[in-house]
């Protein structure tokens, strides 16, 4: 029997991944690559949703497929490649559009968040119709399931939705896709404000720990993650959400229990779970720092095996396509 397809991305919208996307989406591709016919995609048409410089986009693109492998991601084994490498994409992309409600796409929360940040002048139709890309993206490749964080969990809906209705009007031709939170995925917050996740888009960059930062700057955002008053370390995210983030990314790091974790720092001192903190991350980013840095020097060798990454990606997407314009009378 074939193994089940799963489709997963992120976009290059920064030179380095942060602990959020390792965590809540990189370490379980890795371990999913052995049970699933899996393909990973750098997402950049996504990522041009908001501008982005010519010569900054080329680079993080590079850059990312470079973390995803220096991760453990095995371009033999698995599908890896670049978004705009494969035009059926975007096609499938303006197919699907036709297709789906605008008060609908109008309640993704996502873009919510994100237009009333950037005002209705900053928000680009791009961003708007961005769940309608992504939808093409998974039903391109009949996944079957689609790792995600938690904060996904909409967009899947809606992919689902737009495949239970194309299928409906046009017949049989999609995979309708679980999306899987991952068993392992957590969820990681910002070190400055522990209430909101980690993300790229913080406010502020202190919060944030990035893949690529050399070890230093990295230690020091962790010694000043804000906690709180009462000295003690317990996880309790409600009341002591600084401390409780800090116990679930050494948890994560270490593969323990939250609870065993708990336990080993009870009694002792915020500056000891920093340091011990501090440590973990580095022994986990330095590696994939390294290697990161070794596939980023030998760039035409990288490009080689994304451009092989894209001729697997694009024989299997071209047969949907085709029978995508079959169903709809093109
Ligand atoms: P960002 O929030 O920085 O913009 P993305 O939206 O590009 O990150 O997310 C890429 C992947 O990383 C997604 O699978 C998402 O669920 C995961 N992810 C991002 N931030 C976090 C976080 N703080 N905790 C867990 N997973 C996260
Ligand atoms: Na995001």
């Amino acid at each position: 029997m074939s193994k089940p397809v799963i489709f997963s991305g992120m976009q290059p919208s920064s030179d380095s991944l942060h602990l959020g996307n390792y965590v809540g989406a990189l370490t379980n591709w890795v371990k999913m690559q052995d049970d699933f016919d899996a393909i990973f995609c750098v997402v950049n048409q996504h990522a041009i949703t908001v501008a982005t410089d010519p010569a900054d986009l080329r680079e993080r693109t590079l850059a990312t497929a470079a973390q995803y492998i220096a991760a453990g991601i095995d371009p033999e084994r698995s599908t890896l490649y670049v978004q705009s490498h494969v035009p059926a994409h975007a096609q499938l992309g303006w197919i699907l559009g036709t297709i789906t409600g605008f008060g609908e796409a109008s309640r993704m929360t996502q873009f919510k968040d994100k237009s009333q940040r950037f005002g209705t002048e900053g928000t680009t139709v791009g961003l708007f119709t961005y769940p309608v890309l992504m939808a093409a993206d998974i039903l391109l490749y009949q996944a079957d399931s689609v790792p995600v964080g938690e904060d996904q969990r909409q967009h899947i809906e809606l992919t689902r939705d737009l495949a239970l209705r194309f299928n409906s009007r046009f017949g049989e031709t999609f995979t309708v896709p679980e999306g899987f939170i991952p068993k392992a995925s957590a969820k990681v917050y910002d070190l400055q404000e522990p209430t909101a996740k980690m993300s790229k888009s913080a406010a502020s960059d202190a919060g944030l720990l990035r893949i690529l930062d050399p070890a230093n700057v990295t230690k020091k955002k962790i010694m000043r993650a804000v906690t709180d008053a009462d000295g003690e370390i317990r996880y309790d995210p409600e009341n002591k959400a600084g401390v409780s983030n800090l116990l679930t990314i050494y948890s994560v790091l270490t593969e323990r229990s939250i609870e065993d974790v708990a336990n080993e720092f009870a009694g002792r001192g915020y500056g000891d779970l920093k340091k011990g903190l501090a440590e973990a991350v580095e022994g986990t980013f330095g590696p994939i720092r390294e290697r990161t840095n070794e596939l980023l020097s030998d760039r035409g060798e990288l490009e080689n095996l994304l451009r092989k990454g894209a001729e697997r990606a694009n024989e299997r997407a071209e047969k949907t396509l085709e029978l995508v314009h079959e169903k709809i009378g093109f």
